[in-house]
């Protein structure tokens, strides 16, 4: 658990709504460059954008000289492209309208190369037509269920080449590779972390090589998140990319979870006392509108000033603590709250404070927490 957060002064802390969302950007530049160094190059990374949302990340990413980028929506791939991003990855079957969205995305942003993720070949026809009768090429990655069996093929099934060579041959695709996403593996030990992504390492590689047999060549394979992070950073496959999102910001779930990794928690929600209703309870203006509500109730945040308080009820604008230093507050009284899970913490805020040598230097947008931006 992190013990402290930067401080903010008080002339700053003034002029903060609660709840808001800060960011202290020295936290912010020190999990790029830990980021970087631990991917070894920038070539290696493609980080996933779900977790911060903000152009002005991305244009850091590019600055680093970051050019693939990785989304779960339409929106969170418009603006990448619209902050400079190169490479494009919306590791998402599209299906139904977003299919045409897709199309819409290449043609806007023709300096962007999209590829999105496939495992049935019903939308992957049909993508390949709009594609085809649009004039442009969209990549596919071939999704691998290594084992989430969120969504994918499993690298045994004889349909995954078959689909894969297809995605090579159709009109308007380009076979880009394979996506492996394992966020089932969270084991804290990071041997054993290590040890469970060589397992299902196997079954990808024999894949590839029936893949690349069949005459669909396997350029990249675009591997794991942040718990997996330095598994795969580890390896020299060619055409490995490492996508973390999380740790851009990280939050007391993967903080508490793999105190491996080398991040610290970058973004805090900043609350007030409203309330002190009775001697030992403090009540919070940081409601389930203020703070992501999927972990469990009572583990949603981390108050590092009251780090043994009891998070007892949490509604939609109210958390109620209870704790023995409850006498300590006054209503007004500010307190940071570090998420449990940061990436649906920020989808709750149109702007974030920035927070440099204490003070509020600029808002940045969370431009793509929206479901459309123009496609
Ligand atoms: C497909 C995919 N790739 C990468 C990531 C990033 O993982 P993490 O949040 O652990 O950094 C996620 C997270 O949900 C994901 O769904």
């Amino acid at each position: 658990m992190p013990k402290s957060l930067p401080v903010i002064e008080t002339s700053a802390l003034e002029t903060l709504l609660t709840p808001s969302m800060v960011i202290f950007r020295d936290r912010l530049l020190a999990n790029l460059d830990s980021m970087l160094v631990m991917a070894g190059h920038p070539s290696r990374l493609r980080p996933h954008c779900k977790t911060h949302k903000m152009e002005q990340i991305v244009r850091l990413w590019v600055e680093q000289g970051v050019t693939k980028h990785k989304a779960a929506t339409i929106a969170e791939c418009e603006m990448l492209a619209a902050a400079g991003a190169k490479d494009v990855l919306l590791a998402y079957n599209p299906v139904g309208p977003n299919i045409g969205r897709v199309i819409a995305l290449a043609a806007k942003f023709p300096a962007c190369q999209f590829s999105v993720t496939t495992d049935h070949e019903k939308p992957l026809q049909l993508l390949s037509a709009a594609a085809a009768k649009a004039k442009v090429t969209i990549g596919v990655m071939l999704d691998v269920n290594v084992g989430m069996n969120r969504t994918g093929i499993l690298p045994s099934d004889p349909a995954a080449v078959t689909l894969y060579v297809q995605a090579s041959k159709l009109p308007g695709l380009r076979a880009a590779g394979f996506h492996i996403y394992d966020g089932h593996q969270r084991q804290t030990s990071l041997d054993d972390r290590k040890a469970a992504v060589a397992a299902q390492w196997p079954a990808v590689l024999e894949l590839q090589q029936k893949c690349e047999a069949a005459g669909a060549p396997v350029p990249a394979l675009a591997c794991g998140g942040t718990p997996t992070f330095p598994c795969y950073a580890e390896m020299d496959h060619p055409g490995i990319e490492l996508c973390p999102g999380t740790c851009v910001l990280h939050d007391t779930g993967y903080g508490t979870n793999f105190p491996d990794l080398p991040f610290e928690p970058a973004a805090a929600v900043v609350t007030r006392v409203v309330s002190r209703p009775a001697n030992d309870r403090v009540t919070l203006d940081i409601g389930n509108k203020a703070v992501a509500a999927d972990p469990p109730k009572g583990a949603r945040v981390f108050f590092p000033e009251l780090p043994d308080a009891v998070q007892d009820s949490h509604n939609e604008e109210h958390m109620g603590l209870i704790t023995p230093d409850a006498e300590r507050y006054q209503p007004g009284d500010v307190l940071f709250a570090i998420p449990m899970h940061i990436c649906p913490t920020s989808a709750l805020y149109d702007r974030v404070a920035i927070i440099d040598k204490g003070q509020v230097a600029e808002y940045w947008d969370v431009t793509s927490r929206n479901r459309k931006i123009t496609i």
